[in-house]
């Protein structure tokens, strides 16, 4: 990894004699950045940043987003090129790795994916233990976590081939395990992975089939399926990415890192989303009502939110949400749904937030949850089950990042600081003397 020195940035402290010329680093494209290492020592302040909005925690290879084009890069490959040409086995490669594979790499790597596909016998066991109404983003977290148990004292993090062997297997198991809680909800058989079909494919034929009859798997869907995989495969220093690296730089077991991301991701202002826009259609329910609710969503007291739109870093269309909004057409037409109300309703609510002064003037575009959500309906997949697709895509991105990490001589442990606003120093008062 190399960042190359770009000038310096002075800072002093008003009132006082005291300042530091703290180095700008350059990064390979992308603005650059204040290296605040030496500033307590040199001035005694910290910085002050919350939500992380203007802070670079880590240096990475892996994923580039430049929010203001709409670019985004996997490895410097634009997403738009990878959702055309690729599949999701050649960019968990990809990402992990670096570049794209060759042939005899590709297969290689295919085939260390698809060997761990299943999971310990006992791991059924679990599922027992869960409510049959249980939100799988929770048998998720609790499954993934409780991998360790079974990983947890062959793991020598300091081993590259051991590290590698951790991803295979959270990368192969997370869409059994996916599937599992799925069948668990619907009371039906466990289905077990089939190798001799693609990743996405597999993982539809576990979410469908049941042992009573055969199951096809539609190419289609499949394809679908992937695409969905690919363009939520890795995001940067997201939130479930940084609550990765955070959990992992203590050390932690890869598995119990991964179940702290799928954590991090459920909640709706995150991966969450394309569940909540589903729900914000079904409650607007009419392309008639879209102006008082759109009048809510500006009313800052209502609490509304456009769901689907708006992003931390995107202040410019959300490129995946180009590509899966394209896909979203494909997969009806191929499905012969010719007349999808939500549809109808999600492109209404997107023309109207397009050419309103709210939306414009803050940069809220709509973001790949916007569609995917409907996209997943039309496959046939409950609502509650998107944060889960998101959290089996999002794997390898979360597993690339893990490694990246521990491979960084410059690792440490996290630990932001604060500024502390609570009382200062005082004296316990005994009860009676409290009033
Ligand atoms: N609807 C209405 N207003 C919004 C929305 C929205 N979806 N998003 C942002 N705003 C407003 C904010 O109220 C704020 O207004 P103000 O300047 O008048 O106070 C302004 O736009 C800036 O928003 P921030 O809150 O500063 O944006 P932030 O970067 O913190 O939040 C987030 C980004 C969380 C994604 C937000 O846009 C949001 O909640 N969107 C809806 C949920 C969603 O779709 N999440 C998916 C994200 S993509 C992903 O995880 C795959």
């Amino acid at each position: 990894m190399a960042t190359t020195p770009n000038g310096s940035v002075t800072f002093t402290l008003d009132g006082t004699n005291r300042s530091t010329k703290l180095p700008v680093l350059k990064g390979a494209i992308g603005p650059d950045v204040v290296d605040i290492r030496k500033l307590y020592a040199d001035l005694g302040v910290f910085t002050f940043d919350p939500g992380y909005g203007e802070t670079a925690s880590c240096e990475s290879q892996i994923t580039y987003i430049d929010g203001d084009e709409g670019v985004l890069l996997y490895r410097g490959y634009p997403i738009e090129q990878l959702a055309e040409n690729s599949d999701f086995i050649e960019v968990c490669y990809l990402l992990m790795n670096g570049d794209l594979p060759n042939a005899a790499q590709l297969k290689e790597f295919r085939k260390g994916v698809t060997y761990h596909t299943m999971v310990h016998e006992q791991i059924r066991r679990f599922y027992d233990g869960f409510r049959r109404d249980a939100h799988p983003m929770a048998i998720m977290c609790g499954v993934v976590g409780a991998l360790a148990a079974f990983y947890h004292d062959n793991i020598d993090m300091s081993d590259a081939r051991q590290r590698e062997i951790a991803a295979f297997r959270l990368i192969a198991k997370v869409p059994t395990i996916a599937a599992m809680a799925y069948k668990y909800s619907l009371g039906q058989p466990f289905v077990y992975p089939r190798n001799d079909l693609d990743y996405a494919a597999n993982f539809l034929y576990m979410l469908n089939a049941v042992p009573a009859e055969p199951y096809q798997v539609s190419p289609v869907l499949a394809k679908a399926m992937d695409r969905i995989l690919v363009l939520h495969a890795d995001h940067e220093q997201n939130a479930s990415t940084s609550t990765v690296r955070l959990a992992g730089s203590t050390g932690a077991n890869p598995f119990a890192c991964i179940a702290a991301g799928i954590a991090a991701l459920w909640g709706p202002a995150h991966g969450g989303a394309n569940e909540a826009v589903l729900k914000m259609l079904g409650e607007i329910g009419h392309v008639d009502n879209i102006p008082g609710f759109i009048e809510k969503v500006k009313d800052k007291n209502s609490g509304v939110k456009l769901m689907g739109f708006g992003h931390r870093v995107y202040k410019n269309f959300d490129p995946r949400a180009k590509i899966m909004q394209q896909s979203c057409h494909e997969v009806l037409a191929e499905l012969g749904i010719k007349d999808e109300p939500l549809l109808d309703l999600a492109m209404a609510l997107e023309k109207v937030a397009l050419e309103d002064d709210y939306f414009v003037s803050r940069k809220l575009y709509p973001n790949v949850d916007f569609y995917s959500g409907i996209i997943l309906k039309a496959m046939g997949i409950p609502t509650s089950m998107f944060t889960v697709i998101f959290a089996v895509a999002r794997t390898v991105g979360w597993v690339s990042q893990w490694k990246e990490m521990i491979e960084d001589p410059t690792q440490r442990i996290g630990r932001p600081r604060q500024i502390y606003t609570g009382p200062s120093q005082r004296d316990y008062r005994a009860l009676n003397a409290r009033g």
